[in-house]
């Protein structure tokens, strides 16, 4: 039976193509967060590893049951939170969740593997945190879907120093590199909701209040320098 997937389906392909890139099959790919369980289901018809599901909501994780029930799709579907209830995973795709949560998610078992990670709804804490932990970033890039900007990170496994610029860190290093569509189109929906800052007046600001503004002026005109310019 085909897998009818939601309408703004571009996101959960591409997360799919890079968990099935680190995939082989004697790893452990787990999807958490899984909610309607897509992503295993995907996954089963395109790689031979172990698939499990989990989900910190009963209710979520029920719809994966049906879904992958219903497909004949052989998912080991797990109530509870994040990875502390699939310490076997080898890979992890945690995806549609905040950037902290999966932070403190890695964290909670000091996870070492790979992983495809799409934090919601913005990519700034997550890459901070996973260059402050030595996570190795091997991709870091935007895409749009339906309207919506998407941060995609791939890791592969920790305790490596990542080459980070402030452009890196301020737009994410794989965008830099392929200046992709999505990637422009970015950065012109940045730089439109940033025009304000070009008349803004800070002399009434609090010390720590101009500080975070002159941050954000520094990313601003980087990208509009990167639009101009190129990288
Ligand atoms: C917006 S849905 C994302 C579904 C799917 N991963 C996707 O990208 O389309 C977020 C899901 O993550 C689950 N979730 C949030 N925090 C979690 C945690 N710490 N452990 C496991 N699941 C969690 C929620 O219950 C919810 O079902």
């Amino acid at each position: 039976m085909k897998l009818k997937l939601p309408r703004a389906k571009k996101r959960l392909e591409i997360i799919c193509d890079e968990v099935c890139e680190l995939a082989s099959d004697d790893d452990v790919v787990t999807d958490v967060g899984t909610d309607h369980g897509y992503l295993p289901i995907m996954l089963s018809e395109k790689i031979k590893s172990k698939l499990i599901a989990t989900d910190i909501s009963k209710s979520s994780l029920e719809k994966a049951i049906v879904l992958s029930n219903k497909h004949n799709t052989e998912v080991d579907c797990r109530v509870g939170d994040g990875l502390k209830i699939a310490p076997e995973t080898t890979i992890a795709s945690i995806c549609g969740i905040g950037g902290t949560e999966i932070a403190k998610i890695l964290s909670d078992i000091n996870y070492h593997g790979k992983a495809v990670l799409q934090p919601v709804p913005t990519d700034k804490d997550l890459r901070q945190f996973l260059l402050d932990n030595n996570y190795h970033i091997k991709k870091d890039y935007v895409i749009l879907n339906e309207n919506k900007f998407y941060f995609i990170f791939v890791i592969d496994g920790k305790d490596c120093k990542n080459r980070y610029s402030q452009k890196d860190k301020f737009f994410g290093k794989t965008n830099l590199k392929n200046m992709s569509e999505d990637f422009i189109l970015y950065l012109k929906s940045e730089v439109n909701r940033l025009k304000f800052l070009e008349n803004f007046d800070i002399t009434k600001m609090s010390e720590k209040s101009k500080e975070e503004l002159k941050e954000k002026i520094k990313y601003y005109n980087v990208a509009k320098n990167i639009l101009k310019k190129g990288k």
